[in-house]
């Protein structure tokens, strides 16, 4: 039987790259955008309208999953925007706004796809993380915290399902090559603000994310999660260095991890 997948944020970047693969693969994708109709070529997938901070738009595009196909197999949480600023400047409801789509909409398409899940006694839900989320990063806590605090309640998530048959997931990319650093919601570097440092941040971390891996890195490796009898709860896709930070962090003491990464960033 051809699996349904849904995935949210299918318009581009690591979405868009998993979008094709799977559908090469045999998958039957469902992908998101909030505008489909922005897509001027056509894609070998469909394509549904989705607003993930809207809990009516995530009903809606579930139901209509179930609706076409009368199953949904996978959920991949995939939509989601970067977030920078010294936390000083950041406007509480910019931050707020970017919990809405990173962890508080991915928990509501989680919540309105279990009730199937649970009646096939099946399904898999892949929420896309970040490494950036295991540990905070400076001038950008909250995407950090977002992706962390969805990454925490994957694994309280896990642990309720397993009896009914779903598996949970968090993939943690590192840095990949998308548009990703073009739809971040920046702080503005003001002429005055004593943070003299963040625009020189901003600058690297939109090296690290243009000189980023390929995205269907990404669409390989959930491939390979959707292959496997039992996936791992954790997995990370990334250079050798991102991937090596979460250890690093678990092994080194605190304030050498620190002091590490402030170089890394030159503070
Ligand atoms: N690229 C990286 O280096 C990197 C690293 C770690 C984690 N990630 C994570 O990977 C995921 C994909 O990122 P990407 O790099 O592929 O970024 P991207 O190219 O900017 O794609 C983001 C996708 O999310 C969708 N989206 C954004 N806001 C939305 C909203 N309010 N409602 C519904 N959909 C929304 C966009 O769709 P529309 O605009 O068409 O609605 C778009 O398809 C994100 O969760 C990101 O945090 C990326």
């Amino acid at each position: 039987m051809q699996k349904v997948v849904l995935i949210t944020g299918a318009s581009s970047g690591l979405g868009l790259a998993t979008a094709f693969h799977l559908t090469n693969r045999g998958y039957f994708v469902f992908g998101t955008s909030r505008n489909p109709d922005k897509f001027t070529q056509p894609v070998p997938f469909e394509l549904l309208p989705l607003e993930i901070t809207d809990i009516n738009s995530i009903e809606t595009c579930v139901a209509e999953v179930i609706k076409r196909k009368k199953r949904v197999d996978v959920l991949i949480n995939n939509a989601g925007v970067g977030i920078t600023g010294p936390i000083e400047e950041l406007d509480i409801k910019a931050i707020s706004s970017n919990f809405n789509t990173n962890c508080f909409g991915p928990l509501q398409m989680i919540k309105s796809v279990l009730p199937k899940m649970r009646e096939q006694s099946s399904g898999t839900i892949i929420n896309i993380t970040s490494i950036g989320g295991y540990m905070g990063l400076p001038f950008r806590g909250p995407y950090s915290a977002s992706k962390s605090a969805l990454s925490i309640i994957t694994e309280s998530l896990s642990m309720e399902v397993k009896n009914f048959g779903i598996k949970v997931v968090c993939l943690a990319p590192g840095d990949f090559a998308t548009d990703i650093a073009s739809r971040r919601y920046h702080s503005p570097a003001l002429e005055k603000s004593p943070y003299k440092k963040y625009k020189e941040s901003l600058d690297t971390m939109n090296k690290h994310v243009d000189q980023g891996n390929n995205p269907n890195e990404i669409a390989i490796a959930i491939d390979k999660i959707l292959s496997k009898k039992n996936p791992k709860l954790h997995y990370e896709v990334g250079s050798f260095l991102q991937k090596l930070s979460k250890t690093l962090k678990k092994i080194l003491p605190s304030r050498i991890f620190e002091k590490i990464i402030m170089n890394h960033y030159n503070l």
